[in-house]
């Protein structure tokens, strides 16, 4: 199929290019003529370059005889019409518009692609995306959501290669949605850039592949083109390690000054505490114990042990000793634990296992300090566990990442996700009994051994906590 082309624009030099880079099955296409008044019009170049028949006026194609179809692309229905009625009767043609609709169809409009030509034009853009000068991920957004381009380090994290993004909505691409983002939790920046034609930013919080949170942080900048925002450059950063890194200084401060309070506090208590369970025990000396004033001194007497057993974990929680670290093998330090909280597993019908890993690497280490982690992990998991259930305490190398392990798993309640978001802030409890310290404690241990606890629990099938302390690498971190 010959085709003569009326237009020499951008949309000419499109279809000379969608037809050379085009496997054809059924026709084969070739543009064979090209007409534009103007002498400068870029198709006509190319139509020069490729030695094809070049003429200002479209009249000149009437009398040749090998044109099958003529290609209007100028937009103008007057000269459609004029070709409908001077062509011969052989000769096919068609409108720009149902050339548009074609390539709308086969997937990237003509009108995106002029787009997207202008604007790869702009410098600017070219160095921040070709030149790979920056890691942030980068897109060139058009003002319709069609992405027009992207650049490699985020074609790499998406998995993705750059035929299968172009021409695509961004939102079906980052955010797997049928509509633009929206909302206060979600604001779409490139929205706020078509509102304002200024610079706009948003945080964003996506998931990745393990529904673990991301936040990003996007800038997007607008193209502007004849006053107009064409589309958008939009930068986005992942900030997830600035995020947590922040979290985890307020939750330090927050744990530091809950730490000074309550140590002041329990100093305090500690005195008149002593005094009111001597008194309680001095006096049920002096009274039958079968008198109801014997049972109600001694309530007061075990409530009073009760809160010295409290005070006892404010200040456990609150000593900010820094760990004297020794070479240790940490399976000697989980048998002890395992030993300690024996009588409590016996008492609540738990069985409790050890299953510790030969051959462990010696850790460096405060023995008390992460016996007292431990012991706190094992007593909450004795808690959870209905009778005739298990615990069981294990230790393991992790090579590929020079750190020791021990978990402590449960076959108990499991903890539902929103409080495992909480169950580390101090006085978080969901016990009757409970103050809510064992877990901040431990998490204070674990982080001052530079090591870092997570948990995976599942309701009603139970709870794994993982503690991953740092292989000893020769370095005196106590000096
Ligand atoms: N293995 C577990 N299974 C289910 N829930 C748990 C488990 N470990 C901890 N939790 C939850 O986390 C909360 C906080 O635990 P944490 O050890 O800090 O305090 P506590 O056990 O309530 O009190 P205490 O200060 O006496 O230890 C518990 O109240 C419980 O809701
Ligand atoms: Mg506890």
């Amino acid at each position: 199929m010959r085709i003569a082309v009326v237009g020499a624009g951008t949309r000419c030099i499109y279809l000379m290019d969608l037809i050379e880079k085009h496997k054809f099955q059924i026709v084969f296409p070739t543009v064979v003529a090209v007409a534009d008044i103007k002498d400068d019009a870029p198709g006509l170049a190319r139509a020069r370059d490729m030695n094809l028949f070049v003429t200002k006026d479209y009249d000149d194609f009437f009398a040749r005889d090998d044109i099958d179809l003529i290609v209007e692309l100028t937009g103008d229905l007057n000269i459609y019409n004029d070709i409908l009625t001077k062509k011969g009767k052989n000769v096919r043609a068609i409108a720009h518009t149902t050339a548009l609709l074609f390539w709308e169809i086969s997937g990237v409009s003509s009108l995106q692609e002029e787009t997207r030509q202008r604007l790869q034009k702009k410098q600017t853009m070219y160095d921040v995306m070709i030149n790979d000068m920056i890691q942030e991920d980068v897109m060139v957004i058009a003002s319709d959501y069609r992405i027009l381009d992207v650049n490699e380090p985020l074609l790499k994290k998406m998995g993705l290669k750059q035929e299968d993004v172009i021409g695509r909505f961004c939102y079906e691409i980052t955010h797997h949605q049928s509509k633009p983002c929206s909302g206060e939790m979600h604001p779409c920046p490139l929205n706020q850039v078509l509102q304002t034609q200024k610079p706009s930013q948003a945080t964003h919080i996506h998931l990745d592949k393990d529904k673990n949170k991301l936040h990003f942080s996007i800038s997007c900048y607008p193209l502007m083109e004849n006053d107009k925002v064409e589309g958008v450059i939009e930068v986005s950063k992942d900030i997830t390690k600035d995020i947590q890194i922040q979290t985890s200084m307020m939750q330090q401060e927050k744990m530091v000054s809950i730490g000074r309070l309550s140590a002041g506090v329990a100093h305090e208590i500690n005195n008149p505490l002593t005094t009111i369970l001597t008194s309680s025990m001095l006096l049920q000396e002096d009274i039958e114990a079968d008198s109801s004033m014997y049972q109600e001194l001694k309530t007061i007497s075990n409530e009073a042990l009760r809160c010295r057993k409290i005070v006892k974990s404010l200040l456990d929680f609150s000593r900010q000793t820094r760990p004297a670290k020794v070479p240790s093998n940490l399976n000697h330090v989980v048998m002890e634990s395992f030993v300690l909280t024996r009588k409590q597993a016996a008492f609540n019908d738990v069985t409790v296992e050890a299953n510790l890993s030969e051959n462990l690497p010696h850790v460096n280490i405060d023995k008390d300090q992460i016996q007292q982690a431990v012991i706190n992990l094992t007593l909450n998991a004795i808690e959870a566990t209905p009778a005739g259930g298990e615990v069981r305490l294990s230790t393991r190398h992790l090579t590929d990442k020079n750190k020791i392990e021990v978990s402590v798993r449960d076959t108990g309640a499991g903890i539902s996700p929103e409080n495992q978001d909480k169950i580390f802030e101090p006085f978080f409890t969901t016990r009757e009994d409970g103050t809510g310290l064992g877990l901040a404690i431990t998490h204070g241990i674990v982080e001052q051994h530079g090591g870092t606890i997570h948990v995976k629990s599942r309701i009603g099938e139970g709870t794994s906590f993982f503690i991953w302390l740092p292989l000893d690498t020769g370095e005196d971190d106590d000096a």
